[in-house]
């Protein structure tokens, strides 16, 4: 019986090495292993083992039994990944392969650092974890500024005595003006992008988190004709030529004089509307060129924050932002 058995296994693993196809190997099973099959066949000799044999039989029929089954899986996984093989027909569709595709608000902020790349702005960067001093006190903004409330900034708990203060989600890309003048000092002329937060209602126009690209330059004679013919330039680039871009003034602590800027386009309407906000931006506050040790006699700057999220839903003529995070593939796969 064992003899038996053996001589089985050998057999059975010849045969399945020499299928050469799916049904090949499916026909092997029902050869070797269905019901009717000869390993269980062989099986129904074993009532006629004697006691005293029985337990190694027993072992023997169950070794060869696990070893033909396993073989059996693994040839079959391999024909399923092989797929069935060329058709007769080689001029028939290939099977589609779905591919991703980078998410709508990154290929919006690519465009962007490109544009902004080409006008010579290097890179910068920063945490999204800040320190209340970077975020705010070095921007000038007071103690009792309504921004810094419990209710609008997410604060951490942690490194409660730490020097620059608590710690808190950034609620603007602000704090790299701060990182990056303190390390390079001027002049300078960089963007940084990045992730911010902010404890909003969210609803389609607002959430918890967003997107901003930070723009600053700071050198000798930079004045408010900079900053405009700069953000012009961008938006003509990003848009197209006839965009106009206008200043409302506006207050940050950070900035003096500071604006909101729109954009516009002769006779035409964006979102049904003659102008669309699209930036805040300023020439940097002379007490936040002290706080990092740039002397404003010297030197002056202008700096400006753009949303990312608002640039995707212009350009695309999204209605809310909340898609963007939903994650839903109908909507993402049209963005490829
Ligand atoms: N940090 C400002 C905001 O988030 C935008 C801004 C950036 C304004 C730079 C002026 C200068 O609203």
């Amino acid at each position: 019986m064992i003899e038996q058995l053996n001589q089985l296994e050998q057999d059975g693993l010849k045969a399945l090495a020499a299928t050469d196809s799916a049904e090949a190997v499916e026909a092997w099973r029902i050869e070797y292993l269905s019901r009717q099959g000869q390993m269980p066949k062989l099986m129904e000799g074993m009532k006629d083992v004697s006691k005293e044999d029985r337990p190694v039989v027993g072992k023997t029929a169950n070794r060869v039994k696990i070893a033909l089954q396993q073989a059996f899986e693994v040839r079959q996984a391999e024909y399923a990944l092989a797929g069935p093989g060329l058709p007769e027909d080689t001029s028939l569709p290939g099977m589609p392969v779905a591919a991703g595709s980078v998410h709508v608000v990154q290929q919006t902020l690519d465009d962007m650092i490109s544009i902004f790349r080409k006008m010579g702005f290097a890179l910068a960067e920063g945490p999204e974890i800040e320190t209340e001093w970077k975020n705010f006190d070095a921007l000038n903004t007071p103690e009792d500024h309504p921004a810094r409330n419990e209710q609008d900034t997410f604060y951490l708990n942690l490194n409660e005595e730490a020097k620059e203060g608590r710690m808190l989600l950034r609620t603007h890309t602000s704090p790299v003006q701060i990182r990056t003048m303190l390390k390079q000092k001027a002049p300078l002329k960089i963007i940084a992008p990045g992730r911010c937060y902010r404890r909003d209602e969210v609803d389609a126009t607002h959430g918890m988190f967003f997107h901003q690209i930070e723009g600053l330059v700071v050198d000798k004679g930079i004045h408010l004709g900079h900053l405009k013919g700069t953000l012009e330039y961008f938006f003509r680039e990003f848009v197209g030529p006839e965009i106009v871009v206008r200043f409302r003034p506006h207050f940050f602590p950070f900035t003096e004089p500071s604006f909101e800027a729109d954009m516009g386009r002769e006779g035409l309407k964006i979102r049904g509307k003659d102008w669309v906000e699209i930036a805040g931006c300023g020439m940097v506050d002379p007490a936040v060129f002290e706080s990092v040790e740039i002397d404003p006699e010297e030197y002056t700057g202008f700096a400006f924050g753009i949303g990312v999220e608002r640039m995707a839903m212009i350009r695309h003529e999204i209605p809310d932002l909340r898609l963007f995070y939903d994650n839903d593939i109908r909507f993402l796969s049209q963005f490829r």
